[in-house]
């Protein structure tokens, strides 16, 4: 089978995400990585995979019509802006779906979008541009997901949740249904949310409260 070619935009945890759920799915052919903090990595293997240029030089190692790309980065705020760059470039992007994951016929799922193993996607449930849904997150029937959101491992959504962009909700995080989740809101790991959390917020503890308000956009919202 010929397969399309596919770099790897990071070089850190999430590229090695994405090296093993494109090795299960043997979906594309990755012909490298490019690192996005600095040119020293340049010639280091990752699990296999070599960092062949960084994010500057991208053009003259894989032009934009030589396959598609994925951005494997877990600061939302960086990702955004590095997917805008990129596109303006006239790159295309993959989406990035473990073999492992279930997702429902129903469920829509964006570009860009990296989806780890045991991960569940019941139906009519909306998975924006650009999110990264990891181990064992569950996503019940008709939520949304907006572009850049990051669910960390054993999340879990109850029905018709919102959650606005770049949202992170951290480890093992509970929601009810109905709630919506404000943009660049950082949800603790272990919180059961039961009440609407405001944009640039981060809410902790059972249930959880509002600890702080966070800059616009910046890491973990800060
Ligand atoms: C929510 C979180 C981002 C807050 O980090 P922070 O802004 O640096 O907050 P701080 O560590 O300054 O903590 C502020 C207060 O909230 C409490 N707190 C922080 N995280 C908490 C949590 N998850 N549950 C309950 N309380 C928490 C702290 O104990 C502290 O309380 P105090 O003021 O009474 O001492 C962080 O604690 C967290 O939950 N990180 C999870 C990371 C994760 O799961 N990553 C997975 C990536 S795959």
């Amino acid at each position: 089978m010929n397969k399309e070619q596919l770099l790897i935009i990071g070089s850190g945890s999430q590229a090695r995400y994405v090296i093993e759920n494109v090795h299960q799915r043997n979906e594309f052919r990755i012909v490298g990585i490019a690192d996005i903090e600095t040119s020293k990595n340049v010639g280091k293997l990752i699990n296999g995979v070599y960092i062949i240029c960084t994010i500057d030089d991208i053009e003259n190692y894989f032009p934009p019509d030589a396959g598609r790309i994925i951005v494997a980065y877990g600061d939302n705020s960086k990702k955004r802006e590095i997917v805008r760059h990129l596109q303006k470039l006239g790159y295309k992007f993959a989406t990035i779906i473990s073999p492992k994951a279930y997702i429902s016929e129903t469920a829509k799922i964006g570009e860009g979008v990296i989806i780890n193993p045991m991960a569940i996607i019941m139906p009519n449930a909306y998975i924006g541009k650009h999110v990264i849904l990891h181990s064992h997150v569950v996503v019940e029937h008709d939520c949304y997901i907006s572009d850049y959101a990051n669910l960390s491992p054993g999340v879990s959504l109850g029905g018709n949740v919102w959650v606005e962009e770049g949202a992170y909700l951290y480890t093992g995080s509970s929601v009810i249904p109905k709630i919506h989740i404000g943009a660049w809101a950082v949800v603790g790991a272990g919180a059961v949310v039961i009440q609407d959390v405001p944009d640039n917020t981060t809410v902790v503890g059972v249930p959880a409260r509002v600890i702080k308000s966070n800059k616009r956009g910046g890491k973990d919202g800060r």
